[in-house]
């Protein structure tokens, strides 16, 4: 039987080249689960795969894809049979291993995690390696002691997957919500999530001075570079900095006077190498904070044919809100 696929291939020193394909379970690497892969996701990380910007794939033909929810299909595991619904993000799938671009692929168990309670495979996807982060940076903002009464918490990039889950989880656990976006539109499309404020990209500009009023009790980083260096000088005494992302840059020309005069942290989110029982905590509170309807309203489907577009569109910013992969389409 064959099964449908968005192949990569590369010349050295080329772009990849995307081709909507048909492959056998031959072809799959040899893992522990073969998956029936109903949904992948849209990331920043798979816009770099499809296009190789930062050459995290490494041996071609390739199939991209850093997300994949489905059915087991066949396991050589005991703690997984066919029928089972199963999610996966991270663990370097998708850049490392064969990924969730195809309608079925072949996995290790460890990566596996039984679909958690409340999620679909479409929703799970919409929630991705993005609300997965947003989720563990909201959860390492609250260890490290933020709370709804401590003041307002600021979201960078936040019309993005990361940014747009995080607005709306940090809303609907009582958090006052400021939102920085780069797009004209983002007053529509980020107040009903419950952003209460819009500040645009150019109040960040890179400034001289160190420090400046202090306005956050937690920021959401997924930009970096000189929009987080002006940030760190405007966090409250005691506040907390999750670091994400770098969809602006990965470079902070910064000072240490914030964190000397101010006691400021910075914590750094990992998604992809968590362990499972981290992963299944934070599952279980995206399920209890998300509001599905409110979800369903921000994630877009696509087929694995429009990726390529897709791939380059989240890289230059032009995407707002979560885009799952419908291998049905
Ligand atoms: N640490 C981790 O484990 C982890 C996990 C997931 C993602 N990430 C990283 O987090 C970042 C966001 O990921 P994502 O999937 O949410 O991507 P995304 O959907 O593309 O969102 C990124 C957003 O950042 C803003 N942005 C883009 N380019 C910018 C620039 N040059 N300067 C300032 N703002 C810019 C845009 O939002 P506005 O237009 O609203 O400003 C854009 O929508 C990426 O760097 C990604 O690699 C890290």
């Amino acid at each position: 039987m064959t099964f449908k696929a968005l192949l990569l291939t590369c010349e050295e020193d080329a772009k990849p080249v995307a081709q909507l394909t048909e492959l056998t379970d031959a072809d799959l690497p040899d893992g522990d689960v073969v998956v029936d892969v109903q949904y992948s996701g849209l990331n920043f990380k798979d816009g770099m795969c499809l296009t190789g910007l930062g050459r995290l794939v490494r041996t071609y033909p390739h199939v991209a894809g850093i997300d994949l929810a489905g059915v087991v299909h066949s396991s050589k595991d005991d703690r997984f049979k066919a029928g089972d619904a199963v999610v996966l993000t991270g663990w370097r799938v998708g850049e490392a291993w064969w990924g969730g671009y195809a309608a079925r692929a072949c996995v290790k168990a460890d990566w596996l995690l039984p679909m958690p309670d409340g999620f679909t495979a479409k929703t799970a996807m919409g929630v991705g390696t993005a609300g997965f982060s947003a989720m563990l940076a909201i959860m390492a903002l609250e260890d490290a002691g933020v709370t709804p009464d401590h003041g307002t918490i600021l979201v960078t990039g936040a019309t993005g997957g990361v940014g747009s889950i995080a607005v709306q989880l940090l809303a609907r656990r009582g958090y006052q919500v400021a939102a920085v976006s780069g797009k004209p539109d983002a007053e529509q499309f980020l107040k009903p999530l419950g952003a209460a404020e819009i500040l645009p990209r150019e109040e960040f500009a890179a400034t001289n001075r160190p420090m400046e009023s202090a306005r956050w009790a937690g920021v959401i980083d997924n930009v970096g570079g000189e929009m987080l260096a002006r940030i760190l000088g405007q966090v409250n005494y005691g506040g907390s900095v999750a670091i994400v992302g770098n969809a602006g840059s990965n470079d902070i020309k910064t000072t240490n006077i914030p964190f000397m005069l101010r006691g400021i942290k910075m914590l750094g989110i990992d998604s992809v190498m968590q362990p499972n029982p981290r992963r299944v905590a934070v599952w279980a509170e995206l399920a209890k904070t998300l509001d599905a309807d409110q979800f369903e309203s921000v994630i877009t489907a696509i087929s694995l044919a429009d990726l390529p577009e897709y791939g380059k569109k989240i890289l230059q910013g032009h995407i707002s809100g979560r885009t799952v992969v419908d291998l049905s389409l």
